[in-house]
């Protein structure tokens, strides 16, 4: 469809001559309203006329356009507006295009060449755009262009004061397009070249032939348009092309250490690498270009190398050339005492406000114990240092990267002291499109005895789209919580403190206490670490569950969602399922769930006797499922065939869970098995005993079960019209 201009008005500075003229007939030829503002000076800023703008709006007119004249200067930048506004009331599209030369070597530039040209390029431009702006807030519609010139972009000899004021002009669109954004006022810039009076002296005829100004006013209009939706945008165009500009910047260096100054000499040894634009980072606003400080200054703060590979935010260009799957890093050591442990402890809240905590903050306490999740310590202080940075293949940003989710399993209770060996080995590298998963197995060493096992699933935003899988076998999923109201919830309040005590755990990263760089990143006041509030649901879980006893805790899953901030309550909600703990996490004051898809698993309490479902012997769908399984045994081949889905049952009797079920007609000659499913199942039924029997016997049909809420249906709901096929003839059972 071709693009219209009907209904709006549209001021064009300068439109007497050259460019802005035939933007003025174009704009018109569509259906705009155009009030063609020409003050008729002479070429350097001289003289009166209005002979150039009403020649135009003549043309204009005779074409069967709608325009009208201003003669006013760019400087009385209220006026223009208010011809428009009298004129057709509304202002919908700038273009900021008057301009003027008074080209002089620089020694010889005036102060009034100096300030001629910046009044009527620069300040001229926000005058008027000023005039416009607050009516197209108010009407959430406009569109404005800055015309800045390559003299302004590269520098030109004999235009310091035009090429300071031009490119004046592409930092005002800068900012004008962040703060218009939301209001749907754009602001774009161009870079033309064309033939004019202004470019007639220094290019020879034949070329001014082939730079015609209408082979740059169709940019204009595009991007004057509703549909266009950039903003914030800089263009070159001539001559029927048109390209797009952007900054670029080397990957750098640090060149500070933390344990000595920085020096010219530092500088000077690095200049190859701060010059070396190979993978070159786009930073395209000024939070990606303060990002990176953060990165190096955590980076600094971690002790690593002069030199080592450099931080980036907008890393389009981040990828990874050799796969790092793998890569296993040098080993490291971890040494500690009952301080540490102690001081961890108290980070993810624990008090002696509870009696029960003596046991993790009294050294001489007889059962004295570390907490199972410190387990993490240990594995995260082989990682900070810039242990991630020496992997090769792998194009790693620290100020872009985000944890994603954590495994943590305990194999022997975590000694109170000692040295225990960390190997950390690169176990997936996933690329999920917008960024990449990188997997990191961690496990921990007592001598030869496996302590602890550790998966961090790391973000890496920016760094997808390599073509790598999506997903792997080695990740340790997310298990979503039973749909009940939660069996436990547990809430405690973090300290405005929280984070300055969890941090001396071994994360340093001043994300988590300096409110600058929390700022910089986007954040209000330093967050907590997502590990803290990690530590807090696995100290619930345990004394909810477990009684405090440490030698229960076997493994913990969780993903992180949202930060939680320093005096926020966090509040665990648990779902118990035989030795599994359900949980999720939220924010109390906000609602807001930090850790979710996660899970504690535990050992069964040695003395407790085995623990009992609710009646579980007596559940008549065990029957029911054990004649599924011999039918599958027979004819699985065939189902499998004609069914391909994984069902899960959720079985329950007196409003608890009592047992689950798997029927995989997928994989094989397909099976049953009492359980849940390893990975996820398709469709999930969960119901109770009894109306399950009523649907096998036939008694109830199962869309009726569904619809009376006796059925209720996770996953592919599409697949319980294949429930027949599995449960028919049952009846007869
Ligand atoms: P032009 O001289 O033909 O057009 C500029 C118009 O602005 C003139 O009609 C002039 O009377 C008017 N004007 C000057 N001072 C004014 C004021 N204070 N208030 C209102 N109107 C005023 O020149 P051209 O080439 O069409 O330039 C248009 C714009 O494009 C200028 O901003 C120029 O700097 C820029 N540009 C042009 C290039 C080219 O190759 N023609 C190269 C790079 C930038």
């Amino acid at each position: 469809m071709s693009l219209s201009f009907e209904g709006r008005v549209v001021l064009i500075t300068g439109a007497g001559g050259g460019l802005g003229k035939a933007y003025a007939l174009a704009f018109a030829e569509r259906g705009a309203s155009v009030i063609v503002n020409d003050l008729g000076g002479d070429i350097k800023g001289g003289g009166k006329s209005s002979a150039a703008a009403d020649k135009v709006v003549e043309e204009i007119k005779a074409k069967g356009g709608k325009a009208v004249a201003n003669y006013d200067s760019v400087e009385d930048g209220e006026k223009l507006i208010q011809t428009a506004l009298d004129a057709f009331g509304r202002i919908d599209v700038v273009v900021n295009n008057a301009g003027i030369l008074r080209d002089r070597s620089f020694a010889r530039t005036s102060d009034a060449d100096w300030d001629i040209v910046h009044r009527v390029h620069l300040r001229g431009s926000f005058l008027v755009t000023r005039a416009a702006w607050n009516h197209m807030k108010k009407q959430k519609f406009g569109r404005i262009i800055m015309t800045t010139s390559a003299a302004g972009i590269y520098g030109n000899f004999g235009q310091a004061n035009y090429s300071a004021a031009k490119l004046g002009m592409l930092g005002l669109a800068n900012t004008l397009a962040i703060e218009g954004g939301k209001y749907n006022v754009h602001c774009n810039t161009i870079a033309p070249v064309a033939g004019s009076r202004l470019t007639e002296t220094v290019m020879p005829p034949d070329l001014l032939e082939n730079l015609k100004p209408e082979y740059v006013a169709p940019l204009v209009l595009w991007l004057s348009h509703e549909d266009c939706l950039d903003n914030g945008s800089l263009f070159e165009v001539g001559a029927g092309w048109v390209g797009k500009l952007r900054w670029e910047r080397t990957k750098g260096a640090i060149v500070r250490h933390k344990t000595h100054q920085m020096s010219p000499e530092d500088v000077r040894d690095q200049w190859d690498k701060i010059s070396d634009f190979t993978n070159a980072d786009k930073i395209s606003t000024v939070g990606e270009s303060l990002q990176t400080l953060v990165g190096v200054l955590s980076e600094v703060e971690s002790g690593g190398d002069i030199g080592a590979p450099p931080t980036s935010a907008a890393a389009t260009s981040e990828h990874v050339t050799d796969s790092p799957v793998g890569y296993k890093m040098a080993p490291s050591q971890f040494t500690y005492s009952h301080t540490q442990c102690i001081l961890y402890a108290l980070g993810v809240g624990m008090s002696t406000k509870d009696p029960d905590a003596l046991r993790f903050l009294y050294e001489n306490h007889p059962e004295f114990s570390c907490l199972p999740t410190f387990g993490v310590i240990l594995a995260q202080d082989a990682l900070m240092g810039g242990g991630l940075s020496s992997v090769p293949g792998l194009n790693f940003d620290p100020t872009r990267l985000l944890h994603g989710e954590q495994y943590l399993e305990i194999f022997k209770p975590l000694p109170t002291s000692g040295t225990l060996t960390v190997h950390a080995t690169i176990a997936d590298y996933l690329d999920k499109g917008s960024g990449a998963v990188l997997l990191l197995d961690v496990n921990a060493y007592n001598g030869n005895e496996l302590i602890c096992f550790n998966q961090f699933s790391i973000f890496l935003v920016g760094a997808g789209g390599f073509g790598g899988k999506r997903s792997s076998d080695k990740a340790k999923p997310l298990v979503l919580p039973p749909k009940r109201a939660p069996d436990a919830v547990m809430v405690d309040a973090t300290t405005r403190d929280q984070a300055a005590l969890y941090r001396l755990s071994g994360d340093w990263n001043p994300l988590h206490i300096d409110p600058s760089f929390a700022a910089m990143g986007g954040f209000k006041q330093p967050i907590l670490h997502g590990l803290c509030s990690f530590g807090f649901a696995a100290r619930h879980v345990l004394q909810q569950y477990a009684n405090n006893d440490p030698a229960r805790f076997k493994a913990i899953k969780v993903r992180f969602l949202k930060p939680v901030l320093p005096g926020q309550s966090l509040q665990t909600e648990m779902w118990k399922e035989g030795n599994r703990i359900h949980l999720q996490c939220k924010v109390k004051e906000t609602n807001d769930i930090v850790l979710s898809g996660a899970y504690v698993d535990l050992h069964p309490a040695l003395d407790a006797a085995p623990e009992k479902l609710p009646e579980t012997g007596g559940l008549q769908s065990e029957l029911v499922f054990a004649e599924i399984g011999r039918r599958v045994k027979d004819a699985g081949a065939e189902l499998v065939k004609k069914v391909n889905a994984v069902f899960g049952w959720e079985i329950t009797k007196n409003g608890q869970n009592a047992a689950q079920w798997t029927i995989d007609l997928k994989s094989g000659s397909g099976s049953v098995h009492k359980g849940p499913y390893s990975g996820k199942a398709d469709v999930t039924f969960t119901v109770s005993d009894d109306d399950f029997m009523s649907v096998v016997q036939g008694k109830l049909n199962p869309q009726q079960a569904f619809f009376g809420g006796k059925l209720k249906i996770r996953g592919n709901i599409m697949l319980s019209q294949k429930l027949e096929v599995i449960l028919k003839d049952h009846a007869k059972l």
